[in-house]
């Protein structure tokens, strides 16, 4: 067991149990205050928030009905970008500097999907521009995928969430509307969940990264003309944790390329 005083290989160990499913995010905030890291503010992603009042600026208001309508009524990717820039029903854009929606070719058939924007992402208004979003771009480049041509990359909520915490299961909820939204205008050929949370969210499912990674699956939802093919990705955060793991990012890569060709799906000259 790895001794407490040694925060960092405490913080890797807890990621990978989180990553693997071994243990669960509550577990993993009370193994952190182990470690002496800093307590997150923000309540726990698995606390019930049923019963939390509305804050005083949303009370009589319906974000999730709100953020629908919007996104209903947006019939470009450009219309609902800025539809999501103007929305105020999001808690967590009180504490955001940047609203980021989305990055890279509107016309490319690769969607990649990741959780929310940490610092640099709300820094920049950009999605993946961190120290883990250029791991990213590094892996995804090996087989040719490069969002300058063939990538489009938006995240399941647009602000972030204080402290790097998951989002709650209100801001998923309140932002999902527009994630199917732009699923649906963007209608890609796959889609790529970046990380755990990603994949549980969009595929509804609840196995650990480590068995869903790498494997061919379907995303699907009410309206959308006809499932996309989608294969979960390791995250980056957790690959910098655990770079031994890169191999099975690699290989990843691999069943990625092998499902582009079969399903005609654009993309480059491997690196
Ligand atoms: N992690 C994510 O899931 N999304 C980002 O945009 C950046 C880091």
């Amino acid at each position: 067991m790895t001794h407490p005083a040694d925060p960092e290989a405490l913080e890797s160990l807890v990621g990978f149990w989180l990553d693997t499913g071994m243990i669960d995010a509550r577990e993993a905030q009370a193994l952190g205050r182990m470690g002496q890291q800093p307590a997150p503010k923000a309540p726990s992603p698995r606390a019930p928030r049923g019963n939390k009042p509305p804050p005083p600026r949303l009370r009589g208001r319906n974000p999730v009905a709100e953020a629908r309508q919007l996104a209903e009524a947006a019939a470009s990717l450009e219309s609902l970008k800025k539809a999501i820039e103007s929305f105020d029903g999001c808690e967590l854009r009180r504490g955001a500097r940047n609203t980021v929606v989305c990055d890279g070719a509107y016309d490319a058939d690769i969607m990649l999907i990741g959780e929310g924007p940490g610092g640099e992402e709300d820094a920049k208004g950009l999605p993946f521009v961190g120290r883990s979003g250029r791991l990213q771009d590094k892996i995804l480049a090996s087989i040719g995928v490069r969002r300058t041509q063939n990538l489009f990359i938006s995240n399941l909520v647009y602000w972030r969430p204080p402290g790097n915490r998951d989002p709650d299961p209100e801001e998923l909820a309140i932002c999902a509307p527009f994630v199917q939204r732009m699923i649906e205008l963007k209608a890609p050929k796959l889609i790529l969940p970046s990380g755990r949370f990603s994949a549980h969210s969009l595929l509804g499912v609840t196995d650990g990264i480590m068995r869903l990674r790498g494997r061919k699956m379907t995303y699907s939802h009410e309206g959308l003309a006809a499932p996309i093919p989608c294969v979960p990705l390791l995250h980056p955060a957790y690959l910098l944790r655990r770079p031994a793991d890169k191999a099975k990012a690699w290989a990843d890569m691999q069943t990625i390329a092998k499902l582009c060709d079969e399903l005609g799906v654009k993309r480059d000259a491997p690196l």
